[in-house]
């Protein structure tokens, strides 16, 4: 079976690092055209600039997802320049607050990280879907989390935000059906990536436990192969998939 994306017209959140920078690639790689936002602009435009010149079309916007102004300028820019929108994938997020009390938690950490990981998420698919309702069809991947989902964050405001995201996703499959669209989250495990290393360095940092922090070590994934998920996913060969999709 040939997984074909060719052409596909793809808005990527968080594609600078980790998960998105491999989702990125492989989709450039299979020839779709590619609207890359985040705001790690270095790294995001050293991969558009590369990938682009082996004859990929990709073009990076900084973007900060929790701003509803940068987001409905961003996404207006990046349809006029795709010719529409058939795919979002939403990987941007952070994770901060790891092994804090939540007596002390600061309210700073809570705000950013609920803004970018839930408010982000749903200025996304708020401006997104007014183009995919109105061309019939599309395809919308959000990130949540097991911290959310099944328990055990690290993080209090971490595990708020992706249990928001999941509950997001599944308004979103409900209502957007009927018009064409297709609405999944994907719950990765422990993937090896910035986000997830800094998390578990703060963890071992504060509790001093280095073989937790070794054992999770050895089990960590890698985003190249949760990119491969995704990208099935977001094809037509995935049409019948429902719901939310756990890895390891
Ligand atoms: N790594 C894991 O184990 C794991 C597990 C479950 C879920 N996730 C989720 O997967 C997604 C990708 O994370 P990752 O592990 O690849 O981490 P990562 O830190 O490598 O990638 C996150 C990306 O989001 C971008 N970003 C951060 N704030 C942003 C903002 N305000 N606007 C736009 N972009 C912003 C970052 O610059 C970065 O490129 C995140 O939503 C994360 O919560 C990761």
């Amino acid at each position: 079976m040939k997984i074909d994306l060719t052409d596909k017209k793809v808005i990527i959140t968080g594609g600078s690092t980790g998960i998105g920078k491999e989702v990125v690639k492989l989709f450039a790689e299979n020839k779709s055209k590619i609207a890359l936002f985040d705001v790690n602009d270095s790294e995001g435009s050293n991969l558009s600039n590369e990938l682009n010149k082996k004859g990929s079309e990709i073009r990076y916007w900084h973007l900060d997802v929790r701003d509803s102004n940068q987001v409905s300028g961003g996404v207006l820019a990046a349809n006029q320049w795709l010719g529409g929108v058939d795919i979002l994938i939403n990987l941007a997020g952070i994770l901060q607050g790891a092994s804090l009390d939540i007596e002390k938690f600061p309210d700073d950490i809570w705000e950013s990280v609920i803004g970018i990981n839930l408010t982000g998420s749903y200025l996304m698919v708020k401006h997104v879907s007014e183009i995919m309702i109105k061309q019939k069809k599309g395809v919308i991947i959000l990130t949540s989390s097991g911290a959310g989902v099944l328990g055990s964050s690290s993080s209090y405001a971490y595990g708020s935000s992706k249990g928001g995201v999941h509950g997001f996703a599944l308004v979103l499959m409900d209502k957007l059906a009927k018009h064409g669209i297709r609405v999944h989250d994907i719950l990765p495990g422990s993937v090896d990536t910035p986000l997830k290393n800094a998390q578990i360095e703060t963890t071992r940092d504060i509790t001093g436990n280095k073989e937790a922090y070794l054992d999770t070590k050895k089990i960590l994934v890698e985003p190249k192969d949760i990119a491969k998920i995704i990208y099935f996913m977001c094809s037509d060969e995935a049409k019948l998939l429902k719901g939310s999709i756990q890895t390891e």
